[in-house]
């Protein structure tokens, strides 16, 4: 096995003729925490997109060194690519508990369910006391719990968390970014795309700041922070 889990080389894509995503080159390690950063429009979700096999692309993605360029996004999800999508769009007429279940859906080992359940409610006790709750009627921070947990519900390899702290306030995100950091030394490999670049740095290995849809700039986590660059434009300083 090679340490390399996602491997994209010259990956281009868009929406009919409009490009959106140039000649990106990126890779995660097994085990990293890689963040994703950028502005609006800068093709993140686009990116998510296209892992997941929801949009076509040329150029090669590979997971564990087999070619995803022809599978389903179903196809995609059975071999570990998860996502946690933005606006985190759960069922919201259905409670916590059935949410989680649903992350569950293509797995038939119900010991193993109930064990990753029980790991999910150590991760998030806020859900346990939740689970019967509708998950429409919870607070953002509680909304982004039962998605990450939804998530986790399908053992992914390459967890992919979209706009994670979107609207949350800092003292949820640095819990959601801890349980990211726990997760990972459980062996989760994490593909985090955030705005808040400085969020994403703090908890993340490495880094690629995304641009108008190419990357303009990688490095470790602490490189990135530093970069004269990288603050002037997304601290502003
Ligand atoms: N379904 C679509 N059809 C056409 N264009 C789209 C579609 N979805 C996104 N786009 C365009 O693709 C570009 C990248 O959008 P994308 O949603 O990937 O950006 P993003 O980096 O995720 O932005 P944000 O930070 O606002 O979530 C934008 O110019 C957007 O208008
Ligand atoms: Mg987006």
């Amino acid at each position: 096995m090679s340490d390399i889990l996602l491997k994209v080389e010259g990956l281009s894509a868009g929406y009919g003729a409009m490009p959106v995503l140039r000649n990106l080159d990126l890779t995660v390690a097994r085990g990293e925490i890689v963040a994703m950063v950028g502005s609006n429009g800068a093709g993140k979700t686009t990116l998510l997109r296209v892992l997941s096999r929801m949009l076509g692309s040329t150029g090669k993605i590979e997971l564990d060194g087999q070619d995803l360029s022809g599978l389903t996004p179903d196809q995609a999800f059975a071999l570990g690519l998860v996502q946690v999508p933005e606006g985190r769009q759960l069922f919201d007429q259905m409670s916590v508990e059935e949410n989680l279940l649903m992350g569950a859906y293509r797995r038939r080992d119900k010991a193993g369910i109930a064990a990753t359940l029980e790991h999910v409610y150590e991760l998030f006790p806020r859900m346990r006391e939740r689970r019967q709750q509708r998950a429409g009627s919870m607070s953002g921070g509680e909304q982004q719990m039962c998605a990450m947990g939804r998530a986790l519900m399908a053992q992914p390899k390459l967890l992919m968390v979209d706009e994670m702290s979107l609207g949350l306030a800092p003292v949820i995100v640095d819990q959601l970014l801890d349980v990211l950091s726990a997760i990972r030394k459980q062996g989760v490999t994490v593909l985090l795309v955030e705005q808040d670049v400085f969020a994403a740095l703090q908890v993340a290995d490495r880094g690629y700041v995304l641009e108008l849809g190419e990357i303009t700039r990688t490095g470790t986590a602490t490189e990135l922070t530093e970069d004269p660059e990288v603050k002037r434009a997304y601290l502003g300083i």
